[in-house]
């Protein structure tokens, strides 16, 4: 029997870390999890179990702490390869508590690198973010646009660890994915978004509107140059997002045998605004939305949508959801949380 590869899932039991698991296995790998819980707790582990009926393996601790680390590499021997997820995210708590941000999201990635040095680890794909580019200024933006300034502490760990990882290129292989904006849920239905409190992102904000949990979708602005006022953005089924990262892991094991960092853009390409989002989630789930429009929220971009070419051709990556199926998915992932 061939031996699977082990993948080490830094973030394992959140968002996009469970919906990896998922399509890690389905192709061939073994996904080792890690997770703190400082973000999630053991929800979307259970649900990834029912959907690949098996347990996977899994470590808690933060991976800013070299000793745990290590102790998980030496436990499971042989790791082909890291993709990094754990990481704050919340632009509005970055600026609030900007050295949680610094410290977390930056430490964790050098521990991570100092020990996979140790063990001789070199594969890594990174967890990044269409951040980086802050308000680009052409759209659809590619990989070799300038890094604006960060609008947040958030974005600015994210430009910084990318930094970190291009002067650390001699000695790893790295690819950088820059999500857009992950949406969605696994169409099985039993893993999905699962924020802690009020939810920051709109998706998961106007599925606990319609499901009754907030009183009020509140549309932060519909006075940006857009066709429809307010903020584009390009929204990406979860679950193509994980796939991308699948076909990475390929692209390091087949394509690139120096060492090396490449960034990617993970996207449709589609610019989505937040009023056709809305829309959109009315005509498909039937059900009407209470909304209004407020003031624009502070450090948001007025438009940014991906050029993925780059990634359609050198991972052979492609977006295969619509919006339609991605809004459908959060909202059954939604209603399953409500017990409906
Ligand atoms: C931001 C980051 C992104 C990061 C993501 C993680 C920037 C530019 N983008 O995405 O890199 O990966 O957070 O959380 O820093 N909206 C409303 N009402 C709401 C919530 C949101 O109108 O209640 C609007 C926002 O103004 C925005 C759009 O919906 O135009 C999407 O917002 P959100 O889901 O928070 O994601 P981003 O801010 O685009």
């Amino acid at each position: 029997m061939e031996v699977k590869k082990k993948i080490l899932v830094t973030g394992g039991a959140g968002y996009i870390g469970s919906h990896a698991a998922v399509e890690l296995l389905k192709a061939g790998y073994q996904p080792i999890l890690i997770d703190d819980f400082s973000k999630s707790d053991s929800t979307l582990l259970l649900g990834v179990e029912k959907i690949v009926g098996e347990k996977l393996p899994f470590y808690k601790g933060d991976c800013a702490k070299r000793e745990f680390l290590e102790s998980v590499f030496q436990i499971e021997g042989l790791i082909s390869g890291v993709i990094h997820f754990a990481a704050f995210k919340s632009v509005g708590e970055s600026v609030q508590r900007p050295l949680i941000y610094y410290h977390n999201n930056i430490s964790s990635l050098i521990t991570l690198l100092d020990v996979m040095k140790d063990f001789q680890v070199k594969n890594l794909i990174f967890s990044s973010s269409c951040t980086v580019y802050g308000q680009p200024d052409q759209i659809p933006v590619k990989e070799d646009a300038p890094f604006k300034r960060a609008e947040s502490p958030y974005g600015a760990t994210k430009q910084m660890c990318e930094r970190i990882l291009e002067d650390s290129y001699s000695s790893y292989k790295v690819i950088s994915l820059r999500y857009f904006n992950p949406i969605g849920a696994h169409p099985s239905g039993l893993i999905g978004e699962l924020p802690l409190g009020v939810p920051n992102n709109l998706v998961p904000f106007i599925t606990q509107t319609a499901v009754g949990k907030r009183d009020k979708l509140t549309v932060f602005g519909n006075d940006y140059n857009t066709p429809d006022g307010s903020c584009l953005r390009d929204y990406i089924h979860v679950v193509d997002l994980a796939q991308a990262h699948v076909k990475a892991l390929e692209f390091l094991n087949q394509s690139k045998p120096a060492n090396s960092f490449e960034a990617f853009n993970i996207g449709t390409g589609v610019g989505v605004s937040v009023l056709e989002l809305i829309y959109t989630f009315e005509q498909i789930t039937g059900v009407k939305l209470n909304y209004s429009i407020g003031p624009r929220r502070a450090g948001d971009v007025e438009k940014t949508y991906a050029d993925a070419t780059k990634a359609n051709y050198q991972l052979k990556w492609k977006a295969g959801f619509s919006t339609s199926e991605a809004l459908l998915h959060a909202w059954n992932w939604e209603k399953k949380l409500a017990g409906k």
